[in-house]
């Protein structure tokens, strides 16, 4: 090991999967997009593939081309309008292709091309969709174009994770607006990771679940103990050095030593996803002990504390996951919390151009 290694866990993954599966009783759409959450494609989609998941989601067309590359007998949903540029790589790569603004259905229904749409109905999210009042006259108008087959209605909650009340006021919202459509042999669906554990209304068939297939949280109905972190990050001591009470380390001299202290580095920053901000709250684990980050984070180097430590270098820094004794754990909502954001930023920004990504089954 140079830099470190991103370790992601087959067997996780599929069991992962197996429980939701089992858990939603809806057909399982594992979402893909920016790089499987950092996890890397090929195996995501082969390993889901093996667990008998068909439907994939993607928010950019190349995605779904990758996707494609690995199977033809799966189907793959881009999640959002594309420009009408990419429709030949649509037709070619026979994408589902969510759909909501008149003007794109109409220059795919002009096209003449064969293509699979899905008609998003915005219910509060308000980010893409179309309006309740618009959705019929829509849904007619897709209709109407003899090239384009509606394989699906579905909307997306801006809340899932943290209010179940306005979810709910969402899938009525929903419910309400397709009810006089007939949806005979439609995929319909809206739930994202957290809903999936709540919304039990029998018209959705088909759930996209993104971050609790890769193992992580699902609040507010949490079951979290039933599902197994995909990922962990581990590097090495890659310098030691004894600094003097006073003195200050790292970039803008932030952190200024308390007493005598060892102060240990490891070869991982922001430039492979580690966050800046992980400074002051973050830790890493070293020999089953939690060392404190002291300075900034930097592009390539971490700094911490093993002072009263007995470490070398090449000793191994975990820095996201378990310790071999079992004790302790670093999580990726803990490296969110530190830095004040969400899981999901902190997984889609893992990069492993510098750190080796080494698939394990066990
Ligand atoms: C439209 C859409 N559906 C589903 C998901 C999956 O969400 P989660 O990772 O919370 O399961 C996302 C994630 O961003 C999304 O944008």
């Amino acid at each position: 090991m140079d830099r470190g290694c991103i370790y992601v866990n087959k067997s996780s993954f599929s069991d992962n999967i197996q429980f939701l599966k089992g858990f939603t009783n809806k057909e399982l759409c594992v979402v893909v997009k920016a790089n499987a959450y950092g996890h890397g494609i090929d195996w995501t989609v082969n390993t889901a593939i093996e667990s008998g998941v068909k439907w994939f989601a993607v928010a950019a067309v190349d995605e779904a081309i990758l996707v494609r590359k690995i199977s033809d007998n799966i189907r793959i949903l881009l999640l959002s309008e594309p420009s009408i540029s990419e429709l030949e790589k649509l037709v070619v790569n026979n994408i589902d292709t969510t759909v909501y603004n008149e003007k794109f259905i109409d220059q795919l229904g002009e096209s003449k091309e064969a293509l699979k749409v899905h008609l998003k109905l915005d219910t509060g999210m308000h980010r893409v969709g179309c309006s309740p009042e618009n959705f019929l006259r829509i849904h007619e108008k897709i209709l109407s174009y003899k090239n384009l087959t509606l394989e699906g209605i579905c909307t997306h909650f801006p809340v899932a994770d943290t209010q179940k009340e306005d979810t709910k006021q969402s899938v009525d919202l929903f419910m309400k607006t397709i009810s006089s459509i007939d949806i005979k042999n439609l995929f319909i669906h809206a739930d994202n990771s957290a809903s999936t554990t709540f919304n039990d209304e029998k018209i959705f068939n088909l759930t996209r679940v993104g971050l609790a297939a890769y193992g992580y949280s699902i609040s507010p109905n949490s079951v979290a103990d039933n599902l197994k972190p995909v990922m962990e990050i581990k590097t090495r001591i890659s310098n030691l050095q004894s600094r003097k009470k006073g003195e200050a380390v790292s970039y803008g001299k932030a952190y200024v030593l308390e007493k005598d202290s060892i102060i240990a580095t490891a070869p991982i920053g922001y430039g492979d996803g580690y966050p800046w901000n992980s400074f002051p709250d973050g830790k890493v684990i070293v020999n089953n002990e939690f060392c404190k980050l002291v300075g900034r984070v930097t592009m390539d180097q971490i700094l911490f504390d093993v002072t009263d430590m007995d470490v070398k270098i090449d000793d191994e820094v975990i820095i996201l996951g378990t310790s071999n004794d079992k004790s302790l754990n670093i999580s990726i909502k803990d490296i969110a919390v530190w830095n004040k954001t969400i899981e999901w930023e902190i997984l889609t920004n893992i990069k492993d151009n510098r750190l080796n990504r080494i698939e394990i089954d066990n």
